[in-house]
């Protein structure tokens, strides 16, 4: 496939920088891009999912959103990587708590996520339900997060197909049995798509919710509060 693609609408492959932060919201793409970065460029509209290129301390960095769940982060991260040359992508997401001990806004580092979707199974025929972010990645992060003092749990979390389950109680056999702190719904799709397609990716998350305590935060706080992670995610860029 050439670009511009079904999803983006970017002619050139130069308006998109090898590393792109995503967040799963296409309004917080905007708002890193317009408290964070310079001399910012949109690249990306359609579906109103927001994308942008700019500098970040000199460094050019692109951020777009990548809407929820893995259908819709698997088809932008896939047209990223294979069809615009992105090399790396950093997901900046929130995550519900399984474990009583993550707090609210307590960032995480993700290791791996195990998985009941079927992504990467019919993606690539790729039949395992773990599928890990790259170490080299990740072992960046711990650095630059050390560097900036900033706290950061690590682990295995569940990445999900399903936000409303019918038994909500089933969470606890999940992460029971497949050692799993948090839950989101993108990792799977992200980190399947950078293994096939010899890319790089991790997964940064604040936690927004709690699963075990019941305590959550609203969008409005969700939107602006992430400020911890996403300076880890732009020093790391
Ligand atoms: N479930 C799934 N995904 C999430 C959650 C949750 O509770 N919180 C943030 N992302």
């Amino acid at each position: 496939m050439s670009i511009p693609t079904p999803h983006i609408e970017t002619k050139d492959k130069h308006m998109i920088a090898e590393t792109v932060l995503m967040p799963g919201d296409p309004l917080r793409a905007k708002f890193i891009a317009e408290n964070f970065l310079e001399n910012v460029t949109q690249i990306n509209s359609v579906r109103n999912m927001l994308g942008y290129t700019g500098t970040y301390k000199g460094r050019e960095i692109t951020v777009m959103g990548s809407g929820m769940g893995m259908a819709s982060i698997g088809i932008y991260s896939y047209e990223l990587f294979a069809f615009y040359d992105v090399k790396k992508i950093i997901r900046i997401g929130s995550c519900g708590a399984y474990s009583k001990d993550l707090n609210l806004y307590d960032v995480l580092l993700v290791d791996d996520c195990w998985s009941e979707s079927s992504y990467a199974k019919v993606q690539s025929g790729y039949d395992k339900d773990v599928v890990e972010a790259t170490v080299a990645l990740n072992d960046q992060v711990v650095k630059v997060a050390k560097e900036l003092e900033i706290p950061i749990h690590r682990g295995r979390i569940h990445s999900s197909d399903v936000f409303y389950r019918q038994d909500f109680d089933s969470f606890k056999n999940i992460r029971d049995e497949h050692g799993c702190i948090a839950v989101e719904m993108e990792s799977f799709a992200l980190f399947a798509n950078a293994k096939i397609l010899n890319k790089e990716a991790t997964c940064l998350l604040t936690v927004s919710d709690s699963l075990v305590s019941g305590e959550l935060t609203t969008s409005d706080e969700r939107q602006n509060a992430f400020t911890k992670m996403m300076t880890i995610a732009l020093e790391l860029a």
